[in-house]
């Protein structure tokens, strides 16, 4: 009896070996260990032992019947992994693709708006967001307590520290540090105290200036409308209309003909035809005196627009909080 028992032990010790799957492992249990398997009929045969015999052998049975339990539940899970691991591993699947990301369609088209006035012969210059007083509004011809400093709901950090509500101070920055003749053109942040269907209390403007011997309005107007050409295409009309700015005189603001309808009118130009799109006029002799330039020698001219107006015209996107809720599904169409 000993000895059968040792054999049965060490074939199922072979057979398990050599099985490769869960279900060959039950097959073994089975055999060996289920309600008619070898070993159980080896338990069943204890009664006709001897007495004297009986404890010990009894004892080794059971010892064998627990070493295959371990040994195949051992075994059961070695395969178990092995065959989960078959499992995920599909290599006919196709890659995963990393996830790459975009540009914001504010940076895009700012930087769209600068190529077009670099291949013009403009300098890319920036400047501070935190600005002083001197620069946002006093060297621009808009000294304290004047009506225009209203228009432009101004954040203060202090009684002479802004977050700069326009571009323009940027003008200022650069006349002070350069000589003309000269072109710029300075993208950025800018700040006003607004916030609403169309007007976020942070927004991007894109600000233009150039000085020189005899720049003229005629300057101006043509080199806007090489640039409006070349933003919303050649068959797009504009038109220069009478406006008032501090910095400069005259001044006048820029329409183009509507992007969506073309100019037979629409409900993104409320009927007119026209959208304004920027601000812009010949630099005010009173500014290139703060600077130190002398009028009587130098002309110049300035504009700024908005950068989410020309992108929400560009890329034809009707809501302004688009840009600013970084919602990824809208992000990565651009
Ligand atoms: N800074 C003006 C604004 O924010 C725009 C402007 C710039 C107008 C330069 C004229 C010249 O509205």
């Amino acid at each position: 009896m000993e000895n059968k028992i040792k054999e049965a032990l060490n074939e199922a010790r072979q057979l398990l070996a050599g099985a490769k799957t869960s279900q060959q492992l039950e097959e073994l249990r089975v055999r060996f260990l289920g309600r008619k398997g070898i070993l159980t009929g080896f338990f069943k045969e204890l009664g006709k032992i001897e007495k004297e015999k009986r404890p010990v052998i009894g004892k080794l049975l059971n010892e064998t019947k627990a070493t295959l339990e371990k040994e195949l539940e051992s075994a059961l899970r070695e395969i178990k992994k092995a065959e989960s691991r078959r499992e995920k591993l599909d290599v006919t699947l196709p890659g995963r693709k990393p996830f790459v990301g975009t540009l914001h369609p504010i940076t895009k088209i700012s930087r769209e708006i600068c190529a077009i006035f670099q291949r013009l012969g403009f300098d890319i210059v920036e400047g501070p967001e935190v600005e002083l007083d001197y620069y946002n509004f006093e060297a621009l011809n808009i000294p304290k307590e004047h009506p225009a400093r209203d228009m432009q709901d101004t954040f203060y950090i202090s009684d002479n520290v802004v977050l700069r509500t326009h571009t323009s101070p940027i003008q200022v920055r650069v006349m002070e540090k350069r000589k003309p003749p000269l072109r710029i053109i300075a993208p950025g942040k800018t700040y006003r105290r607004d916030s609403d269907l169309t007007h976020t209390p942070m927004f991007h403007q894109v600000e233009g200036l150039m000085v020189g011997e005899n720049v003229s309005f005629g300057d101006l107007k043509g080199i806007l409308t090489v640039f409006v050409h070349q933003m919303f295409g050649e068959d797009i009309g504009l038109r220069f209309r009478p406006s008032f700015f501090p910095f400069t005189e005259p001044s006048a603001e820029v329409d183009i003909q509507c992007v969506i309808c073309k100019g037979s009118g629409c409900r993104v130009c409320s009927h007119t035809g026209w959208l304004e799109i920027l601000g812009s006029g010949m630099v005010d002799p009173e500014v290139f005196k703060m600077v130190g330039y002398d009028p009587d020698e130098v002309t110049g001219f300035a504009f700024g627009m908005g950068i989410e107006r020309i992108a929400m015209l560009k890329l034809g996107i009707n809501d302004l909080r688009l840009f600013f809720d970084n919602d990824l599904r809208f992000l990565q169409q651009f």
